[in-house]
Order: C-alpha cells, then structure tokens, then sequence
C-alpha cells in the first residue's frame, strides 16, 4: 500500500488528527470537505456527500479511504452505499468509522452500512467508537461554558467515553496495515463513567465547578430545537441516549490497544489537554 489515502470529513473532529497522524508517519493525504479547506501537509479536495458530481474526482489515485457521515446527517445508508460502492469498483480499501453497539441489531442503519461494505468485495475495517470525550468541547461546549453544566438525558449511566485522538491512531493503523483488514473494532476509552462523574473529572481539571443536569428527551428536544436543531436530528440525538440509560454504553474494549499497541487516554488526560478551549 503505497499510494494515496483519502480522509472525508478531514478537517472534523475525528478526520483533522487522522489526516495529522498520516501526514506525520509520511503518507500521502487527500483531505476531503465541502469547502476544500486548506489542511497542512495534505492535498485538500471538494467532496459534498450531497453532491455525487464531486465524488469521483476524490478517489483518483487513492489506494486507502477513511469514511465517515459527518455530524447533522440522517440517512447513513443513503450516503455511504454509493461510496462503498464508488471505492470497490476502484479496489480502494475503507476504513469506516460506524458507531459502537450498532452490532447489537442488523436493522440499525449503520449496521445496514457496515454489511453493505462487508459484501462489497473491497478490504474494510470498521471501527465502532463509543461516545467522544471531544463531545464536552463541542456540542456541549456552551453549555458547560454558560450554565457550568453537561444537561443531556444519559440518565444514570454510564459511558466508555473516548478521545478522537485515539480513534484517529486506531484508523492509522487500520489504514496503513493489511493485519486488521476485514475485521470490526469497538473503540472505547479505558473505564466508563456517569456524567457525574465525568463532570467531576471535568470540574477537578478546569478548577471549577461542572454540574450534569439529567434531563428527559422532551425537554433535550426543545433545548435543541431551540438552538436551530431541525425537529427530526433532535429526535434522532435524544433517542440515542436510550442506550446510554440502559447501561450499553458502558462496555470498555481493548480493541484500541489491539489497533495501535497502547491503551487509551482516559478522561482525566483529555480535560488536562483541554484546558485551554473552556477558559472563560
Ligand atoms: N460524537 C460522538 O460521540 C460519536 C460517537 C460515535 C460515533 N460518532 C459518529 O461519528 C461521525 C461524526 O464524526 P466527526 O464528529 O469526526 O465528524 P464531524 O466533525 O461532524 O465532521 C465534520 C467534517 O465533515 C465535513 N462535512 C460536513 N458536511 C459534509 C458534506 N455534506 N459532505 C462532505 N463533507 C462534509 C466538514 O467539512 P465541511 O463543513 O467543509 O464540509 C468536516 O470536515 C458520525 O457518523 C457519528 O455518528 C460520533
């Protein structure tokens, strides 16, 4: 495997430390978004899922595909079959990034997308990374930011949380060895926690104090909806905590130390790396 490696959503949370690793260890990168946006030592390229006329371009000359949907999207089918397809007719291994616990039913959407993959006919691998600890500087930024608070609807349960730099060193070595070809891989960090504790690791961090404010998916909803989330994606992101209440999120794997010969970071160390985004 020598030759290019293309990274979709690559200037994202998970795909802007894939294409810095590559790009670290000397591989040649074409990093795809929307806006082409300039990413350092890789070659950027337009790629709109929406927009097939872009997406034949992306794959000249690519050996390696890191694949994701980006946040904010439904319909993960629609838009990874034509892309799986699009990358076995070319011979380009996929690395796919899908969603722990998919696995549990075959009529999950993404479950639906990692078969159709398995019966493509190209080498894959499909890694199935829990919820991000990168989440905290994210979607819940402000909210921590504002109210000091997390305010989801994760009940008490407990989550495997893990950091997207570990996610992207486990793409890494999926991409740049043929070891793990063929084979699925559920990323979790190293302990599961409750949002309370995980705001205790935040608070203890930042030297102030973080509260997780459980509440129910209608109240979810219409925060969300409030914000300018479109009705149906909040729906979507309150049901996704279901699994969280149910204590499913709590399972710690070794699969990334199986990836890339060490253990993950815990939450302690991504909040120490942190500071600095929840200075206020
Ligand atoms: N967050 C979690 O806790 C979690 C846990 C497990 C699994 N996941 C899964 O991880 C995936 C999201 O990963 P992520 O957070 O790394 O992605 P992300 O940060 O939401 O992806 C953003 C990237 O995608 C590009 N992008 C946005 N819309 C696009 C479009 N229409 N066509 C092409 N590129 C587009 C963006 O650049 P432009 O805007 O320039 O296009 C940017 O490069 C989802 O499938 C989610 O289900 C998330």
């Amino acid at each position: 495997m020598s030759g290019r490696i293309l990274v979709l959503g690559a200037t994202g949370t998970v795909g802007s430390h894939v294409v810095e690793q590559l790009v670290a260890r000397g591989e040649r990168v074409r990093a795809a978004s929307r806006h082409a946006a300039p990413v350092a030592g890789a070659e950027s390229v337009r790629f709109d899922h929406l927009d097939p006329s872009t997406h034949e371009a992306a794959f000249v000359d690519v050996d390696r595909a890191y694949v994701l949907v980006p946040s904010g999207y439904l319909g993960a089918q629609d838009i990874l079959h034509p892309i799986f397809d699009r990358a076995a007719s070319r011979g380009v291994k996929v690395v796919f990034q899908s969603v722990f616990g998919v696995d549990a039913d075959d009529s999950i959407p993404y479950r639906q997308a990692e078969l159709h993959l398995e019966r493509s006919g190209t080498r894959w691998v499909t890694l199935r990374p829990n919820w991000f600890m990168d989440n905290f500087h994210t979607y819940w930024h402000e909210g921590i930011l504002r109210h000091h608070a997390v305010a989801v609807p994760a009940g008490e349960g407990k989550t495997s949380f893990i950091d997207a730099r570990d996610i992207a060193a486990s793409a890494v070595a999926a991409l740049r060895s043929d070891r793990f070809d063929n084979r699925a891989f559920n990323l979790s960090g190293p302990e599961a926690l409750s949002y309370h504790e995980a705001a205790a690791v935040l608070s203890n961090a930042l030297g102030r104090t973080v509260t997780y404010r459980p509440n129910d998916d209608e109240t979810f909803v219409g925060i969300l909806t409030g914000a300018g989330v479109p009705e149906d994606y909040a729906r979507f992101l309150s049901s996704i905590f279901h699994p969280v209440r149910e204590g499913w999120a709590a399972a710690v794997t070794g699969d990334v130390e199986t990836l890339t010969g060490r253990a993950p970071r815990d939450l302690r160390a991504y909040a120490q790396d942190n500071t600095g985004r929840f200075a206020v």
